[in-house]
């Protein structure tokens, strides 16, 4: 048996995919403390806005680490790019897998297995909806850019100027204009937050299937995303 060197993934990736699960735990945890801040003690409109500040400034760096990946697969080749990931492949793919990893000699992957491209597929759109979200929520509560001007502007009373709108002060804001705004705003809030458990969810999954893999078929799957490569028995069957 000869054990060959096959590269697959690119720093860049593996750089995204690093600082994200950081920044994934940095917010959840940020989050928590939000949901749960009078059980913790923390009191006060201040220690409120502030709370939601830091958590959207930990949320930018998270947008860019998402934007820079996202425009990264447009231009990297191989499994790091888009078109491995979106390619249409035969939809009977799963059931033969599942029979396949079972045998003596399992598939080999330079990529994600099928089961696992599903759920790096969701993932990819649920870190969009977090990120899209809460740029919204940012703009709505404490009128942070990218949607804070235009949200301050929508909400100003008539020759009320919008920088002058601070958050959760009604000083100055068309009272007509935030009911309208309000269930919308409920709506995102919604979203993220059920976005946020079922992001965790699907990470659970994601986790329990790369070590699965380690274990039982593919031994080298998790240190892949720290050099970048495979090494395996058998050629790889998406190559
Ligand atoms: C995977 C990434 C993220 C996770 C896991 C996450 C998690 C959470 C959680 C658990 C909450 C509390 C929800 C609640 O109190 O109802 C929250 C609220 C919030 N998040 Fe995030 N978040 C993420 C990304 C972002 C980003 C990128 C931004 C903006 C740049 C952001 C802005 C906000 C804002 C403004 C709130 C307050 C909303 C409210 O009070 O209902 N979040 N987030």
């Amino acid at each position: 048996m000869e054990i060959q060197e096959y590269k697959v993934w690119h720093l860049s990736v593996r750089l995204f995919h690093w600082i994200n699960v950081l920044l994934i735990f940095t917010l959840s945890l940020l989050g928590l403390v939000m949901m749960f801040k009078a059980e913790l003690g923390i009191e006060g409109l201040a220690a409120k806005i502030g709370l939601k500040q830091i958590h959207v400034l930990f949320g930018y760096v998270f947008v860019i680490n998402l934007v820079v990946r996202l425009l990264a697969g447009f231009m990297l080749s191989g499994k790091n790019s888009w078109r491995a990931l979106f390619s249409a492949r035969k939809s009977n793919e799963i059931k033969p897998y599942l029979q396949a990893i079972k045998s003596d000699s399992p598939p080999q992957y330079l990529g994600h297995n099928p089961l696992g491209r599903l759920a790096v597929m969701a993932l990819y759109l649920l870190l969009i909806t977090m990120a899209t979200s809460g740029l919204f929520r940012a703009g709505t509560d404490i009128y942070y850019p990218p949607f804070g001007h235009m949200i301050q502007s929508y909400l100003a009373d008539d020759g009320v100027s919008p920088a002058s709108i601070k958050p959760y002060d009604k000083t100055g804001v068309n009272t007509e204009q935030e009911q309208k705004l309000s269930p919308v705003k409920g709506l995102v809030g919604k979203i993220h937050l059920y976005g946020a458990y079922l992001l965790w969810i699907l990470l659970v999954l994601h986790i329990i299937g790369a070590i699965r893999q380690e274990v039982t078929s593919q031994p080298g799957t998790i240190s892949a995303m720290f050099s970048g490569k495979k090494y395996l028995p058998r050629p790889p069957i998406d190559r």
